[in-house]
C-alpha cells in the first residue's frame, strides 16, 4: 500500500534511521492526459495534478520532508512566509508532527481557500502590511535568533520533497518528456523538478526535459533582469518580485535548453478558464501561468507539432473560489417550476 513519499523514496531522500516517517499520503499524483486540449493544440498534452495532494498543492511534497527533519533535529516550532499554499502546508504538517507553525502573510493578497486552512489547521497566522518578498524577510532574520525552523524553500529539504514530483512524471511516462512547463514565483519548485529529472535519469536513463517556466507578467523579475519592488498579479500564489532561487531557476533554464517567460494576467486567466471547460481540471490562476505559458510557445514555435508537454497544475482551483467567481459570468438560470425546467432542457438538448 502507498505510504507517502518519504517511504516511497526513501533511497533517493535524505531519510535517516532517526527521521521521523509522517506523511498524509502526499504525492502520487495523477498524470491527467488532457485530450480536448491536446488536439486543439496539437501536442500530447499532460496536467501533472498537484491540486490533489492532502492540503491541495504540491507544497505537501517538500513540507513533509522539512517538518520531518525538523523534528528529527528537535525543533519545537517551525516559521514561514507564505503566498497561502506553502502556510497551508507547513500547518498541516506541524500538526501532523506535533510542532507550533508560525506562518507570514500578506495582508489581503491570499486566496480564502488557504487562509481558512492555515485557520483549520490551527497556525499561529501573522499578516503584514508588506507583499511575500518583505515576508520572507522578516521570516529569514527570525529564523536566525528565535526558537523556530525557516521551512520556505530555501530550505534545502523543501527541494528534496518537491523533486520527488519529476520522479512521478517519469515512471508514469516511461520517460522525460520532450518540455516541462511550470509556474514560477519563488523559483523552488523549477529548481526541485530540474534536480530530479537529472537524478531519475542518472538512475533509469529516462532523458531530460526542456524547462520552460512563466513568470507572471507583473512579477517577471527573472525575464526583466531586475527585482520587481511592488509585483502585481490575479495569479497571487506567483505574486512574487525577488525569487529566493533566481540562479537556481537559471541554471535550470540553461543546462536544459529551456526558456523562462512572462505571462499576462489575461493569458493566465484564458488558460485557467480553458483547461476546467475544456478538460474538466479546476486549477488556481498560479497554476495555469503553465498553460498560458505552453500555449505561447506552440504560437511562437518555442514548442512543436507532437512534442510531449507536461504542465504542473500546482495547486487546486478550489482554493480560490473568489477568482473563479469574479472572471466568469455565471449561468445561473433561477426557476422553480418543472415545466419550465423540460422547457429549459429541450431547449438545449432537443426532445427525446
Ligand atoms: N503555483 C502555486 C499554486 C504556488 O503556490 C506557488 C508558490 C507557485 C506556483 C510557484 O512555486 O515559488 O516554487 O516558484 N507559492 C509559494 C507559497 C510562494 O507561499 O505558497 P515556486
Amino acid at each position: 500500500m502507498y505510504q507517502g513519499l518519504l517511504e516511497k523514496y526513501k533511497e533517493l531522500l535524505p531519510v535517516t534511521d532517526k527521521t521521523p516517517m509522517i506523511s498524509l499520503y502526499e504525492g502520487n499524483t495523477p498524470l491527467i492526459p488532457l485530450t480536448n486540449l491536446s488536439k486543439e493544440l496539437g501536442i500530447e498534452l499532460y496536467g501533472k495534478y498537484e491540486g490533489l495532494n492532502p492540503t491541495g498543492s504540491f507544497k505537501d511534497r517538500g513540507m513533509v520532508m522539512a517538518v520531518a527533519k525538523a523534528k528529527e533535529e528537535g525543533a519545537k516550532a517551525i516559521i514561514c512566509a507564505s503566498t497561502g499554499n506553502t502556510s497551508a502546508a507547513a500547518a498541516a504538517y506541524a500538526t501532523r508532527a506535533g510542532l507550533k507553525a508560525y506562518i507570514v502573510i500578506p495582508d489581503g493578497k491570499i486566496a480564502l481557500g488557504k487562509l481558512a486552512q492555515a485557520v483549520m489547521y490551527g497556525a499561529d497566522i501573522i499578516s503584514i502590511q508588506g507583499n511575500f518578498d518583505q515576508a520572507l524577510k522578516a521570516v529569514r532574520k527570525l529564523a536566525e535568533t528565535e526558537a523556530v525552523t525557516l521551512v520556505n524553500s530555501v530550505n534545502p529539504y523543501r527541494i528534496e520533497g518537491q523533486k520527488t514530483a519529476a520522479f512521478e512524471v517519469c515512471e508514469d511516462l516511461g520517460k522525460a518528456p520532450d518540455v516541462l512547463a511550470i509556474p514560477v514565483g519563488n523559483a523552488g519548485n523549477i529548481t526541485a523538478y530540474w534536480k530530479g529529472f537529472k537524478e531519475w535519469n542518472e538512475l533509469n536513463q529516462t532523458g531530460l526535459p526542456r524547462m520552460h517556466g512563466y513568470e507572471a507578467e507583473g512579477a517577471a523579475a527573472i525575464v526583466q533582469g531586475k527585482v520587481i519592488e511592488s509585483p502585481e498579479t490575479i495569479a497571487t500564489a506567483i505574486r512574487i518580485g525577488n525569487p529566493a532561487s533566481w540562479e537556481l531557476a537559471e541554471n535550470a533554464r540553461d543546462e536544459s535548453k529551456g526558456k523562462i517567460d512572462s505571462v499576462t494576467d489575461d493569458e493566465i486567466i484564458n488558460a485557467y478558464r480553458k483547461v476546467a471547460a475544456m478538460d474538466g481540471v479546476f486549477i488556481e490562476p498560479g497554476s495555469a501561468a503553465s498553460l498560458a505559458g505552453v500555449i505561447k510557445d506552440i504560437k511562437s514555435g518555442a514548442i512543436t507539432k507532437g512534442e510531449t508537454v507536461v504542465c504542473v497544475f500546482t495547486g487546486n482551483g478550489l482554493k480560490d473560489p473568489d477568482t473563479a467567481l469574479e472572471v466568469t459570468e455565471i449561468p445561473i438560470s433561477k426557476m422553480d417550476d418543472l415545466e419550465d425546467m423540460k422547457k429549459h432542457l429541450q431547449a438545449g438538448v432537443g426532445k427525446l
